[in-house]
């Protein structure tokens, strides 16, 4: 049974500029059921940051309402981790001290002993168990997202809201990040919101992705239901029959049709549901939700 989590209600957002307001995407509905981790992919400067920022609660739509649970989000919460491409640790903690301050502000009237053993768990669960006494200037660059991602989970987040998390990384820790990134939100039944760019770290992380068109005045051009197993395995994926149907549907949705899909919407094109995409035959093939 699935359960509607995330409700995109007809959001709009416009900034005041030079040469007039731009609207960067309007009337955009999108829902997402708890335990769903969605992708979205789109090229630079369509919007995938300032949704992600809105549904954080660090900015707000210019029109419509984002709803978590039935309620209408009207700012920050510890219920929305958010984790960046940057990790923004406090540099003068250690491991444990970042955790552990996280902890502290989700509990705020927990003992010591408890935030500690809160803290620790989270470490443990990103694979840092042992580092916990070293500074963020001692980590590599995987590691500091690790802590950035027990941070994140430290304070049992109902979402999780990512932006490019692995992109900085080098390729052999970014897969090993994404198979505990996938691992640990199975595990957890962790509702998760990411942006990448990267088409095959969407393959293997999401339930759905989210393919959004070119901006100015962006839309989801189509949501597309990812027809690889849910036991599927980083490294091999490649083999599945599936696998080259749906890489390269993104691929020509990236190369190609983001700009032609913003101009010219598909007859019967309905904003508030935006084509499902199946491609468990290898075809591409839209149906409606
Ligand atoms: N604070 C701001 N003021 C004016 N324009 C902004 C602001 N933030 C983002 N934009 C514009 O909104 C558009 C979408 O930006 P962004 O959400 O960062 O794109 P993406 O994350 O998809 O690359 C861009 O054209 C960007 O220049
Ligand atoms: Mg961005």
């Amino acid at each position: 049974m699935t359960e509607k989590l995330i409700s995109i209600d007809g959001v709009a957002k416009r900034f005041p500029g030079a040469k007039g307001e731009t609207t960067v995407f309007e009337d955009l509905w999108l829902r997402i059921d708890r335990g769903e981790f969605v992708c979205v992919i789109g090229h630079s400067g369509c919007g995938k940051t300032t949704l992600l920022n809105i549904l954080a609660g660090l900015d707000t739509p210019s029109e419509g309402a984002i709803l978590v649970g039935g309620k209408e989000i009207s700012g920050p919460s510890l219920d929305r981790a958010v984790i960046f491409q940057g990790h923004a640790l406090l540099p003068w903690k250690t491991v444990l001290g970042n955790v552990a301050y996280a902890v502290s502000s989700r509990w705020r009237n927990a003992s010591r002993a408890e935030i500690e053993e809160r803290a620790r768990k989270a470490i443990a669960t990103v694979g840092l168990a042992g580092a916990e006494g070293k500074r963020p200037s001692e980590l590599s660059g995987g590691m500091k997202q690790r802590v950035g991602i027990a941070r994140a989970l430290a304070i049992e987040p109902t979402i999780m809201l990512m932006d490019e998390p692995f992109s900085a990384l080098d390729a052999l820790t970014r897969g090993t990040l994404q198979e505990e990134a996938r691992r640990i939100c199975r595990e957890t039944g962790q509702t998760v919101y990411m942006i990448t760019h990267d088409v095959d770290e969407a393959i293997y992380l999401a339930d759905r992705i989210v393919l959004m068109t070119n901006g100015p005045k962006a839309r989801i051009a189509e949501v597309v239901v990812n027809p690889l197993p849910v036991d599927r395995r980083q490294g091999q994926i490649h083999h599945d029959p599936h696998y080259y149907a749906i890489r390269n549907h993104l691929i020509d949705f990236l190369v190609s049709r983001s700009v032609i899909l913003r101009d010219t919407p598909p007859p019967g094109y309905d904003q508030r549901n935006p084509p499902v995409v199946y491609l468990d035959h290898g075809q591409p093939a839209a149906r409606a939700a």
